[in-house]
């Protein structure tokens, strides 16, 4: 069976920070509507949307207390029809987020099961007695602090691995999974092609084991999900896993196990920390960690059993090229080179909103502008840790979360046509110079490298089933590889660096067919220049 996801690149979007339709200063579906045209221009075949159901965002939207509406900030579901049609008659796929992880303290289920001991809903969380007048153990969240919280009222704590406000589920308790299983359907019914698995490596935990990510339990919960939703229709499922290998990763996304149709190549996203510490205690990156990084998103798996979905970016990470390239005088070659190494790999390319016109990190001045609770707890934290005010800016600046969610710059006009009120957070004042409009009048844009980038995948079969081989050069600082198939052979280099270096081969170029800089004729001895990256056929 050919799935439409293999040769597929999609699109996600942040809704609260892509378009505001109505003045409130916060992105919505009728603003994504509205945009639909947009991203039909670059070529995408699906959006991911990040969450839109009905929340207190705590966390943006990741913390759900409705599952079967939308929030009145992003519409109603009425305006989610609209856009699952509208895009549907543009030829664009709606992915959504799964949050199953957890709920929203603010969700029915929680707020029964929060009464007494005895409710019908108390099993639907996690809940334990104290020990010896404590937390059952030491389990922290991802947000800091214990992962326990203590309910007066029932002498019980519950668990929350990520905020207090975002109660983890009992996966254990058949009655919550048949109830996830048929929201899926719910919205599978609804015309949604896929899912995208919120931290859905925590499902089989066993906490008092202190067994979280991959969990005993986890694959036999993901085969039964498969089983009762999925597999009904040709659905894309992506897992956001973070502790993975390439075993684990095979476990996951091989046909045979009915799981997932891929997982996130997230490996290599720790380089930019110093070992052993926090991901706030970033350290920058040389050109031969990251020829490492990307020859291991590729060597050593075995495509046949296993699918990868391939990011540079998403709403928890920063700007590619702040973090790992250059966002300054080299922005445009070293944005288009990301996308040409990154986009010409086996596997499923997502594109984070901004990414495609070379949107960079915001440059944070005070707490006051910094709106994700990771860094705000982070900021308490470390100041009551005795760091100064402008180490942990400086911190914020590097790795913050909220780096990657300022508006979409879509013109110079206020607010960089993003709202006509009060954006919710920051719009990067870079705005006047990088935006959509610029990058569609300029033929050499960043925008277009991503559309051609697009158009050359779905145009050639050797990009999604051929082989990946690294052409070994012996540059530390270049990094090339090839891809074939019966009729196809491609040669792919990148300049990982700010500077010109070396490179030679020996094959005869037959086509150049995207290159950041001049096309070459020839590829003896040549000096690329700073973060030159091209693909070329080859004889
Ligand atoms: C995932 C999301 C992140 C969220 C967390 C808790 O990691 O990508 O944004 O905060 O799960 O739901
Ligand atoms: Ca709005």
């Amino acid at each position: 069976m050919k799935h439409w996801w293999k040769n597929a690149v999609i699109y996600q979007i942040y809704p609260k920070s892509f378009q505001d339709s109505n003045g409130d200063g916060i992105g919505d579906l009728r603003g994504i509507i509205q945009r639909l045209p947009y991203l039909k221009k670059l070529g995408i075949d699906a959006i991911w949307l990040s969450p839109v159901y009905k929340s207190p965002e705590i966390d943006n939207g990741y913390d759900i207390s409705d599952y079967e509406d939308i929030d009145p900030s992003f519409g109603t579901l009425n305006d989610m029809d609209e856009l699952i049609k509208q895009a549907q008659q543009l030829g664009i796929r709606i992915v959504m987020d799964l949050v199953v992880n957890h709920t929203s303290d603010q969700h029915p289920w929680f707020i029964e099961s929060k009464k007494n001991r005895d409710s019908p809903y108390r099993n639907f969380y996690i809940w334990r007695d104290p020990v010896n007048g404590h937390e059952p153990n030491n389990l922290q969240s991802g947000f800091l602090g214990s992962a326990w919280k203590y309910d007066k009222n029932s002498g019980q704590y519950y668990l929350h691995l990520w905020s207090p406000e975002q109660p983890d589920l009992n996966w254990s308790n058949p009655q919550v999974r048949e109830k996830i299983y048929k929201m899926i359907n719910f919205w599978i019914n609804r015309g949604i092609s896929g899912f995208r698995m919120d931290a859905i490596e925590l499902i089989g935990k066993d906490p008092d084991k202190k067994i979280i990510a991959n969990g005993p339990k986890l694959h036999d919960y993901l085969k039964e999900m498969n089983k009762y939703t999925f597999s009904k229709k040709d659905i894309l499922t992506v897992g956001e896993t973070w502790q993975t290998n390439p075993k684990i990763i095979e476990k996951y996304t091989d046909p045979k196990n009915k799981e997932f149709s891929m997982v996130f190549q997230f490996s290599g996203q720790g380089i930019d920390t110093i070992p052993g510490k926090e991901k706030w205690d970033y350290k920058s990156v040389t050109p031969q960690e990251l020829k490492k990084v990307f020859t291991d998103w590729q060597v050593g798996y075995n495509f046949e059993h296993m699918w990868l979905g391939l990011v540079l970016e998403n709403h928890d990470l920063p700007r590619v090229i702040s973090r790992w390239g250059n966002d300054n005088n080299l922005r445009i070659p070293c944005a288009k080179m990301f996308a040409i190494v990154t986009h010409m790999m086996k596997g499923t390319p997502f594109i984070y909103q901004g990414e495609e016109i070379g949107m960079t990190n915001f440059h944070f001045k005070s707490i006051s502008e910094v709106r994700d609770i990771e860094s705000k707890n982070m900021y308490k934290e470390r100041l009551s840790k005795g760091y100064s005010k402008a180490e942990v800016i400086a911190e914020i600046n590097a790795k913050s979360r909220d780096n990657a969610r300022t508006p979409m710059q879509w013109n110079t006009k206020r607010n960089a046509g993003f709202t006509t009120g009060t954006p919710w957070i920051n719009i990067n004042p870079n705005y006047k110079s990088i935006n959509v409009d610029a990058c569609l009048k300029d033929p050499l844009s960043i925008f277009n490298t991503y559309k051609r980038l697009i158009q050359l995948r779905h145009d050639n079969e050797n990009i999604m089933e051929g082989s990946f081989r690294i052409y070994e050069n012996q540059n530390q600082n270049v990094l090339s590889y090839i891809r074939q198939s019966a009729n196809k052979k491609w040669l792919i280099v990148a300049n990982l660096s700010s500077v010109e270096q070396n490179f030679s081969s020996g094959y005869k170029t037959k086509k150049v067919l995207l290159t950041n800089y001049r096309p070459r004729k020839s590829m003896e001895k040549i000096r690329l220049k700073p973060y030159e990256a091209f693909v070329v056929s080859v004889c």
